[in-house]
């Protein structure tokens, strides 16, 4: 998936983060991870994924929390002082011979706390960051059975771009 940050079509923001929520959602705000939220974002990732990466979640935090930049962004949306969200992203240069562009390779919202606008936020905030690293691009990847991200990813304007994935097994 590889999107323009802010393409023609995409849809208007919602006026708050809980404008698709019920009435009475709590206010979701994004803020950078520290170390207190991280079993809290291994729990949301081992419910979505059903596998328990502590030692994955701890080197992510080193990388990209206790190392946060704009370039560098692992974020949180925080709901009545409970983790609700994460997201991931980095800008990388020059990979695949591309300019300097943000990928955004981890986004989970917990499932009681979705279709609230929750992963919009963590969205459009990872994606400030990468303004303010002033790269113009942002990019994704994922998998092709997975038709809820790719609902997600469409709905913020996310198309399919001039890149794609080659894997070989390297066994036998
Ligand atoms: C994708 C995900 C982050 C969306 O979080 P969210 O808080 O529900 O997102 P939002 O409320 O901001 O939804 C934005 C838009 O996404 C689309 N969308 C979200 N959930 C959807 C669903 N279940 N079906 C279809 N479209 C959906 C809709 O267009 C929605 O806009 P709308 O509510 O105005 O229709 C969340 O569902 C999630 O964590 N899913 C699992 C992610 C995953 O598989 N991660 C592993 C790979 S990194």
């Amino acid at each position: 998936m590889i999107a323009k940050l802010a393409p023609p079509g995409r849809r208007a923001s919602r006026p708050s983060a809980a404008a698709g929520a019920p009435r009475d959602a709590p206010a979701v705000a994004v803020r950078p991870v520290r170390l207190d939220d991280l079993d809290a974002v291994i729990r949301i990732d081992s419910v979505v994924t059903g596998i328990e990466k502590r030692d994955y979640w701890r080197s992510l935090y080193r990388r990209y929390g206790e190392a946060a930049s704009a370039e560098r962004q692992f974020l949180v949306a925080v709901a009545n002082d409970a983790v609700v969200g994460f997201v991931i992203g980095e800008v990388r240069d020059w990979e695949f011979g591309s300019p300097p562009c943000g990928w955004v390779f981890a986004i989970d919202v917990r499932p009681d706390a979705r279709l609230g606008g929750t992963g919009t936020r963590l969205l459009e905030a990872v994606c400030a960051g990468f303004r303010q690293a002033g790269v113009r691009k942002v990019r994704t990847m994922l998998s092709r059975d997975n038709t809820l991200i790719l609902s997600f990813f469409r709905s913020q304007g996310m198309m399919t771009g001039p890149f794609i994935p080659l894997e070989m097994d390297l066994d036998g």
